[in-house]
């Protein structure tokens, strides 16, 4: 079970801003799809998501189950100004692996909430015996390569050609992966 009570959590960015964390529920889709809206059309082309469309975001608030993705909300003066998403399998080979995703408002970027959020996944990822945590990004999306990279997610590979972004184009694809402390223990079950 993921420790849940640790929140809301306040954390304090470098310039002073206070942002809360908790995990979406399902009254959050105006402040989510809200959130989506302020996201410029170059970066929506980039999500592996179509976030442009509201009965998207009213889905996954339908269907949220935490075991299988949790999304981790930064809220600041009411308002989303992040989202990152850890998302894990119960059951099958990848069960040790969880795949990151994290997304910043254009008006809360570097001021340090990206790598906040990293390490709040990363902190639900060891606390959730991961071994490993995923993060695939497009390489042109350097900011979030680097972001992850500051963190101690390694570029394992980047696979050329191997996504479309919403207007059909195709861009290389960086696999970055970080590797929990007890990466290394052998018995699963
Ligand atoms: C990537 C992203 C999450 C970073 O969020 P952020 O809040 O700006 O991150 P931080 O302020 O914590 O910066 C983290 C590091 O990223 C790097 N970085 C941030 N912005 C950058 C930019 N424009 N260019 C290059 N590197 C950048 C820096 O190394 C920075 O560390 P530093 O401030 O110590 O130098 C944000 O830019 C974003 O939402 N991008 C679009 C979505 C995306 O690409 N998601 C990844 C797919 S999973």
């Amino acid at each position: 079970m993921l420790p849940l009570d640790r929140y809301p959590k306040e954390i304090t960015l470098r310039d002073g801003a206070c942002v809360t964390f908790r995990p979406m529920v399902r009254e959050d889709v105006a402040p989510l799809w809200d959130f989506f809206k302020r996201i410029s059309p170059e970066d929506r082309m980039y999500l592996r998501e179509d976030v442009a469309k509201r009965v998207e975001v009213e889905r996954w608030a339908r269907d949220l189950d935490y075991d299988a993705v949790l999304p981790i909300l930064a809220f600041c003066g009411g308002f989303v100004v992040g989202d990152a998403t850890l998302h894990r399998n119960r059951t099958g080979w990848k069960q040790r692996v969880g795949t990151v995703r994290i997304l910043i408002s254009p008006d809360f970027r570097h001021r340090g909430l990206g790598t906040a959020m990293i390490r709040e996944l990363r902190h639900l990822g060891e606390k959730a015996s991961l071994h490993y945590l995923l993060a695939e990004v497009i390489e042109e999306q350097q900011a979030a390569v680097r972001a992850f990279e500051k963190l101690g997610f390694e570029r394992m590979s980047v696979l050329r050609n191997y996504v479309n972004d919403q207007k059909g184009n195709l861009h290389n694809l960086v696999v970055l992966l970080y590797p929990m402390s007890d990466a290394d223990e052998e018995v699963l079950y």
